[in-house]
This record gives C-alpha cells, structure tokens and sequence, in this order.
C-alpha cells in the first residue's frame, strides 16, 4: 500500500492545531472538509479520493494494525496529530459480511489507540440511532449498524482518552442546495415514493423523523472542535422540532407531482394489520426486485424512524458553542429531495430515470 498520495505537509506541533479527519470522503466528512477552517487538515484516505484544497491526503486502513502505515509514517502522524475526528465507518445498514464489526467497532478501537499515541482528543462521530433497538421481527436485518455503532461507542468511553462523542440524526444534504455526497436511507424512500412502489406505509404518521442538513452537522463537529471541548455528548439532532413522517412524505409526494410525476398519496396502515394481513399479500404478489426494494425500505423506516419517541437534541448547547440554527425542516427536506430528483433526471423532458 503506497502511503503518501499527496505530498505531505510538514507535520509539527504549531500554534494551528492538526486535525486527523477518518472518512473525509463520506457524506460527513465532505461536509466537514468544507467547514474546517484555522486548523491543519490530513485525512486519512481509504479507498475514495479525496480533493480538497489545503489538505494532506494519506492512504490508510483503520482495520489493519497501524492503519496498514509504516512504524515510521504512523509515530510521524502520532506526533503531528493533535484531535481525530473519526467520522469512518460502514454505514450500510444490511452488511452481514463482518466489515460492520471490523470497521465501527474494531477500527475504533485501532482510532483510540491512535489517538493514545498521538496523546490528542478523539471527537467520535457516532449516531442518535445508538441506542436503536428492534422489537419483534421486523428490522432485524438492518440493526447491526446500530449495534456496532453503539459497541464503537463503548471501545471509545473505556479507552482512557479525552473524547467526545456526536451522534447526527438522518444527515440529508446542506440546507439551501440540498447538495450531498452520496445519497442513503432517505433518498432510497424518495426513490421508492417517486417510483410508486408505496401505496402503504405501516407506520404511525405521527411518529417524527429526525434529519439534520449536512452543513449543520460538520458546523456542529467542527464548533465542539474549535472551541477545544475536550468531553461529553452531544445530539446533533432535530428533537421536537422533527418533522412529522406524514409532513416528510406530503413533502415528497408534492415535489414528485410538481416535476411532473404521477404517485398517489401513500396510506398510513397500522403496523399490525400490515404484518398481519396486508403484508404477507402484498409482498409476495410483488416482483422479486421491487420487493426486495420494498423489503429494505421497511427495514429502514422500522429500525430508523419508527418507534414514536423524539430524539434528544443539544442543539441549544450547540448554539452557545456558536452552532447554527437548524434550518426550516420543510425547506431542507425540499431542498434535499429536489437536489436528488434533478441527480435522477426527473423534470426533465426526458423520461425520468427510476430510482
Ligand atoms: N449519513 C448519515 O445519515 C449518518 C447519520 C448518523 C451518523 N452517521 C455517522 O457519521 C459517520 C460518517 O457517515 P457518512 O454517512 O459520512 O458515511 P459514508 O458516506 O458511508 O462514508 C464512510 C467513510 O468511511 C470510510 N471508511 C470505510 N471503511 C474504512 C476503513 N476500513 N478505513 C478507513 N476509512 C474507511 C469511507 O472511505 P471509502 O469510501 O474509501 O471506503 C468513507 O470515507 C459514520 O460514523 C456514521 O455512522 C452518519
């Protein structure tokens, strides 16, 4: 593995402190490349470029003993590095090939050790779904994300270093362009909606769900970093400010029908009658593919968003640490959805590519 991709800045101990970024090139981590300001930035690459002006790039692996670096490369980084912000993991929900454990859980451990090394402050990026659990048989197989952030967690609070713990809710794209590197679980259940594949949804519409636009959330990470706070946890999060989920996909179903798609207003069923009666029925007169799509987007919705219960949210602590304010949930919604239809080429003149 070649380690330097990027000439390397000199690392040393000056005034501007140094900032070891893991997953810069994720959803969050590019959010928060653009945010960082008045500190060295090296990232810690893994297989995904990443370009971006004033960084330093290094290739590594945080599943491989010293991230697959030299001894040489890693006492150099532990000597320039003086915070880890740990934003790399798998975040596909339904990995069942052991890269979730190796990843969120034993690869946090390989951070903490790091950031031991490197005698920094570790800023863990976690998730608000950690403490997710699943209640009967539905969201089984989407619950090992959860698990594993949450033991990642534990590794983190037991290693004996100065941290600090975040967990962002649903991260959608940046709040005016809806703009986002990569798009996941929200986007798939726009893509479901605007497909028609949802006549139903066996949820309560009263249940909130929490999403924070992308440049909050790296406001967020990057304040509780400057302001040099050393410990806690902090929810970056909506809380009681969470739209409803029959706001959410109103806003959805108007978007598809202002760009010239033609869906039905989904119908909220009682989770029961679906499992129950609907389901079975429903589910198996689908294709095999749109029911797996289906399948997946239940998953999400029930590990996810279900539950009824409004998350925490320390966006009022956040505030005083100079955070933003969360932006009107209607309009980054909107902002968001619309950014992934034009990716998607609907409202084109052409027709519109599905999913
Ligand atoms: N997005 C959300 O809605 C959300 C919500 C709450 C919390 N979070 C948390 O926020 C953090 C960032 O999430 P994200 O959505 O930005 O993730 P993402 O878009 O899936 O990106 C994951 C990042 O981790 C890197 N990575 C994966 N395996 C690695 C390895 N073995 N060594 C080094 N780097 C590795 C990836 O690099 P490669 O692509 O090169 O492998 C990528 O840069 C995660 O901890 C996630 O749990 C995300």
């Amino acid at each position: 593995m070649s380690e330097f991709i990027a000439e390397p800045r000199r690392f040393g101990r000056h005034a501007q402190r140094t900032v070891l970024v893991t997953g810069a090139s994720g959803v969050v981590g590019q959010a928060l490349l653009k945010r960082l300001r008045d500190v060295n930035v090296v990232c810690l690459v893994h297989r995904s470029p990443v370009v971006a002006p004033n960084v330093t790039v290094l290739r590594g692996d945080i599943t491989q003993e010293r991230f697959g670096l030299s001894d040489a490369a890693y006492a150099q980084l532990a000597h320039s590095v003086d915070a880890v912000i740990h934003c790399a993991a798998v975040t596909d929900f339904n990995r069942t090939d052991g890269t979730l454990e190796t990843t969120n859980i034993a690869g946090t451990q390989r951070i903490v050790e790091f950031t031991a090394a490197a005698n920094a402050v570790l800023y863990h990026v976690s998730t608000a779904f950690v403490h997710t659990t699943v209640d009967g048989e539905r969201g089984r197989t989407a619950i090992g994300y959860a698990s594993s952030k949450s033991a990642g967690e534990a590794v983190v609070r037991s290693g004996n270093v100065p941290h600090v713990i975040l967990r962002p809710s649903v991260v959608i794209g940046e709040s005016d362009s809806g703009e986002i590197t990569a798009f996941q679980g929200l986007h798939q259940v726009a893509a479901g909606i605007f497909a028609g594949i949802v006549p139903m949804i066996p949820f309560d519409p009263a249940w909130p769900i929490d999403f924070v636009p992308c440049d909050l959330v790296a406001d967020a990470i990057a304040c509780v970093v400057e302001n040099g706070i050393t410990e806690g946890e902090f929810w970056i999060s909506a809380g009681d400010r969470a739209l409803r989920l029959d706001d959410g996909v109103a806003i959805c179903v108007e978007l598809a029908r202002e760009l010239g798609v033609t869906v039905d207003m989904p119908r909220f069923v009682p989770p029961e009658l679906f499992d129950r009666l609907i389901g079975p029925v429903f589910l198996d007169a689908l294709p095999t593919r749109i029911r797996r799509s289906v399948v997946g987007m239940l998953e999400f919705f029930t590990t996810y968003l279900q539950s009824g219960h409004t998350k925490p949210s320390s966006l009022d602590e956040l505030a005083a640490l100079g955070v933003g304010s969360l932006p009107d949930q209607r309009d980054s919604l909107r902002a968001s959805l619309r950014y992934w239809a034009q990716a998607k080429g609907y409202g084109e003149t052409e027709p519109a590519k599905v999913a």
